[in-house]
């Protein structure tokens, strides 16, 4: 295999942090210049190309920042790495809208830095490879069920089809609701592991005293109530993908003994210490921001790193809302099916009520919505009576507002609005508004389905 090597400009004065870089990188194979101002770094990158620029903003003459604009007017290709000093969020944030990869704080250690350039670098590959989809993908609107034609997505889309089919570790960040299972469940689906198990785990829901026999499982007799030998989710999921469900949640306990899995594939079972080799793919996820709890000591950073080797963010709804006309589309036309209902769409005043929300609840809520409109409709285009909620004053939570405007209604009809009002409050959790309602899943599910049938001879 031919191999250059990367070239990396690094831009700083300190002695200190330049010497360390220059050594740093060099031993790992990267050919570093330095340069000490940003004239002289500016000068330098349009005499010769570089991979990457690891600039500190503080330099002299020129601002970090403008070298940053610069390097992105002549290459915006060019990955740019920002040292930040600590409690400067702002500039950092500015950074990353200009272009930057990302921005490291000072002090930082050396490991972290080249971590975050690896990182850029592999990631660099993965959109080098998968340029040509995005207009494939385009068109399609729709990525193995995954709806969306906002960038954002359109470059979760590159990702999961890039890596797919690797080994490597993923992991998806984004608001509860955003679709991360979905992402998750999609890159199983697109890799060779298909066939094979997919195992997921809540790492939330595990309670510490048995989340270690669960995960790995344990030995006949290694404690009490340990009758026989028994597999953990990771020896079930041999050959295949674990989806490790808010990771945050994971004791630190754990966490060392996963990054071990990662590291060497092995691990032991609870009461033995024979090693167990397993082959699985490790998709993490998580709503809390991992490098916040790396900065509280309740996550390790070396498994940070590990886990984030391949990064998917799934942003929020209202931060990509021309996917919602597309969202709202596919699903009226999901559950018109599975209700067997004869609804088509929306009226104006639907979309541009949606449009102005804000999706507290990101794509579960919008699809919680439109399922309950769909269920409650009489008519074949949805109107904005059938989303009540919305139109409500805001900061308005007195329960009864949500009660059905039409002058008749059936005892059937409001219970049934109870039971959709209940819903939504728990954002769609069949299992919390069963809990609530003090019925059960089945019930809701039952009524729920009842319901829609009742409704459907009336269009
Ligand atoms: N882009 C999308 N296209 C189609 N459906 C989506 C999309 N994003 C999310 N959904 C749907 O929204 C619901 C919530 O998605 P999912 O369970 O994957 O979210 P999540 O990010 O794992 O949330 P949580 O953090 O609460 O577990 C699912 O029914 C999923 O199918
Ligand atoms: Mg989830």
């Amino acid at each position: 295999m031919s191999h250059t090597k990367k070239r990396i400009l690094v831009v700083d004065d300190e002695p200190m942090i330049k010497n360390l870089l220059y050594e740093v990188l060099q031993r790992n194979d990267y050919e570093v210049e330095i340069a000490e101002s940003g004239t002289v770094a500016l000068k330098k990158f349009r005499a010769s190309e570089f991979d990457l620029v690891i600039s500190d903003i503080h330099i002299p003459d020129v601002n970090g920042m403008d070298v940053l604009k610069t390097i992105k007017e002549i290459n915006k290709d060019v990955g740019v790495i920002l040292i930040t000093a600590f409690g400067t969020i702002e500039s950092a944030v500015e950074a990353m809208k200009l272009g930057a990869y990302d921005y490291i704080t000072k002090p930082f250690s050396m490991n972290a830095l080249l971590m975050l350039v690896n990182k850029y670098f592999d990631y660099k590959k993965l959109v080098d490879e998968n340029y040509y989809l995005r207009n494939e993908l385009n068109k399609a609107h729709s990525f193995d069920n995954i709806i969306g034609k906002s960038d954002k997505m359109l470059k979760v889309f590159e990702t999961v089809d890039a890596v797919a089919d690797s080994k490597a570790t993923i992991l998806i960040q984004g608001p509860s609701g955003t679709g991360k299972e979905l992402v998750a469940r999609a890159i199983h689906q697109m890799s060779s592991r298909r066939n094979t198990p997919f195992i997921k785990t809540n790492c939330a829901a595990l309670p510490e005293s048995l989340a270690e026999s669960e995960l790995f499982g344990h030995e006949k007799g290694a404690f009490t109530g340990a009758i026989k030998e028994t597999k953990g989710r990771f020896e079930r999921a041999d050959g295949g993908t674990i989806l490790l469900d808010e990771i945050s949640e994971m004791g630190l306990a754990l966490q060392a003994k996963l990054l071990r899995v990662i590291q060497e594939k092995e691990f032991q079972k609870v009461g033995s210490s024979r090693n167990v080799y397993v082959d699985v793919r490790i998709i993490a996820t998580t709503n809390r921001n991992l490098l916040e709890a790396v900065e509280h000591g309740l996550f390790r950073e070396d498994l940070y790193y590990r886990l984030n080797v391949v990064p998917i963010i799934l942003p929020p709804l209202k931060s990509r809302k021309e996917d919602v006309p597309l969202l709202a589309e596919h699903f009226i036309l999901k559950y018109a099916n599975e209700n067997r209902k004869n609804v088509k769409g929306f009226d104006d005043d639907v979309m541009e009520l949606f449009m102005q929300y804000d999706w507290p609840g990101n794509v579960r809520e919008l699809e919680n919505m439109v399922e309950r409109a769909v269920v409650i409709s009489k008519e074949q285009i949805l109107t904005p009576k059938h989303f009540l909620f919305m139109t409500n004053e805001p900061g308005d939570n007195d329960s009864n507002v949500h009660v059905v405007p039409e002058t008749e209604v059936s005892l059937r009809e409001s219970e049934m609005q109870l039971i959709l009002r209940v819903l939504d409050e728990c954002g769609g959790n069949k299992t919390h508004a069963a809990r609530k309602l003090g019925i059960s899943v089945r019930t809701i599910r039952n009524k729920l389905k009842k319901f829609a049938l009742e409704n459907n001879g009336l269009n």
